[in-house]
């Protein structure tokens, strides 16, 4: 898939990675570039259309939809990411809420959309899906959800032809690390990374140097093989009458 003519959601838009590919879309030619706020944006693109999207409100999701044409890739960014212990359920429920059912409620409600382009779904996850950073444990469990999610989506939506893009984000430079004193990426390389991916059809994307650290064995490990011999079990889509 080329990102050249598409069209494109980005969650989250505002700031961060989610500002930076809504950038590398337009850069790429993107037709039209939804962008998802919660407070209101302007830009100086015309091929940027914004939206008012809290991805925990479902009339504000189900109102997005109503005014989105075609969809051809949802890129769910929007996420939080707070201090934790695992001692306060009310943090462990506040992040499942944004970066796990946020990201189901909108995909979910894009869905026909993107059957329609046989689109792309694109989730920004996190290597902490993976290997959880232990200041950060409700974030991690909620990335992993998401994670997770995607696997399952992937299986189950191949055979109408939408692909789940699995981003494992490593340290990026944003206000969600600021004070975190490691070596972070750009948010821009990051975006490109992610368009590179897409593009590339790569089921999961490394879009960092830390990230890439896992690559090789993600992609050659027992955990990927297994994950495709689980999605040969879904049942083959009835052809189209
Ligand atoms: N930075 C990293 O090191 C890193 C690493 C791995 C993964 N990620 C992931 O990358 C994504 C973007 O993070 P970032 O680093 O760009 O963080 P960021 O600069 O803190 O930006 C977070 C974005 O999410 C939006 N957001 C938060 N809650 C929302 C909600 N309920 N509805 C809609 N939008 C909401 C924020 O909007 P407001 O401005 O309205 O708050 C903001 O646009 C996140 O999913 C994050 O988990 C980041």
């Amino acid at each position: 898939m080329t990102i050249d003519g598409k069209t494109v959601l980005v969650t989250g838009a505002n700031r961060g990675i989610g500002q930076a590919l809504v950038t590398e879309a337009l850069a790429r030619g993107a037709s039209r570039v939804y962008a998802g706020t919660r407070q209101p944006l302007a830009h100086p693109d015309a091929r940027v259309t914004p939206l008012t999207l809290d991805v925990t409100d479902a009339a504000q999701i189900q109102a997005a939809v109503e005014s989105v044409e075609s969809l051809d890739i949802l890129i769910n960014n929007a996420g939080i990411a707070l201090y934790d212990d695992l001692s306060d359920r009310a943090v462990l429920e506040q992040h499942l809420a944004v970066n796990f059912f946020g990201t189901y409620g909108v995909t979910q409600a894009f869905l026909p959309l993107l059957t329609r382009t046989r689109g792309a779904i694109v989730n920004n996850v996190s290597t902490m899906a993976v290997a959880p950073f232990p200041l950060t444990p409700a974030y991690a469990i909620s990335k992993a959800a998401a994670f997770n999610l995607s696997q399952s989506l992937r299986a189950l939506l191949g055979g109408r032809g939408v692909r789940v893009h699995a981003v494992l984000t490593g340290p990026t430079d944003t206000d969600m690390t600021r004070g975190f004193e490691v070596p972070k990426a750009s948010p821009e390389s990051v975006a490109r990374a992610i368009f590179d991916g897409v593009e590339n059809g790569e089921e999961e994307i490394f879009p960092d140097s830390m990230s890439q650290s896992l690559a090789d064995s993600w992609r050659n490990g027992a955990v990927k093989a297994m994950e495709r011999e689980n999605a040969a079990f879904v049942p083959a889509e009835p052809a189209a009458a």
